[in-house]
């Protein structure tokens, strides 16, 4: 089965990861969710990407805040995409964990997004986008959720909208 694969480096994380899950399933799209670091549990983390791959896991997601280096960790292991999610908390509020993700060195990519609640549900539509690639019934589902976007612009700007 072709799945999507959540890693997080702590029991911290999920409250913000959670988010990423709520869209998951919102669309019906498989996935594993594990607390696993890269600091704290190496060996767990690379154990647990091999056995996903060979399971099925398309791309995988890792969310993790301060020096955050599980999704460097994990593209590491894997030529399969990986998203990272760089977490707030910390003395720094985040800013340390999105350097740590994002600055990868050249031919080892991680598509990193927004800090926190924002890029948490953006790794759920960029994973989807991934796995919509060979599935036109996601893809459907996804060009749905565009036009349903584009139509709550409209009626928020109905709410208060003036023009001269
Ligand atoms: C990172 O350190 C985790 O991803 C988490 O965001 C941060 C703090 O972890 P805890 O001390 O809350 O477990 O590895």
């Amino acid at each position: 089965m072709k799945f999507v694969s959540i890693v997080m480096g702590s029991k911290s994380d999920y409250d913000v990861m959670k988010e990423c899950i709520n869209v998951l399933e919102k669309f019906y799209v498989p996935y594993d969710i594990i607390i696993s670091s890269a600091h704290r549990s190496p060996q767990r983390t690379l154990d647990y990407i091999k056995s996903a791959e060979l399971r099925g896991a398309r791309v995988f997601i890792a969310g993790a805040g301060m020096a955050a280096h599980l999704a460097g960790t994990i593209a590491s292991v894997t030529t399969k995409p990986v998203i990272g999610v760089p977490l707030k908390g910390g003395a720094l509020d985040g800013l340390d964990a999105l350097l740590s993700t994002v600055q990868m060195p050249a031919g080892m990519p991680v598509a990193t997004l927004a800090m926190g609640k924002a890029g948490a549900i953006n790794a759920a539509y960029l994973s989807m986008q991934i796995l919509a690639l060979e599935d036109k019934d996601l893809r459907a589902k996804l060009q749905e959720d565009r036009v349903l976007k584009a139509k709550n612009v409209e009626i928020d700007s109905r709410e208060i909208e003036k023009f001269v």
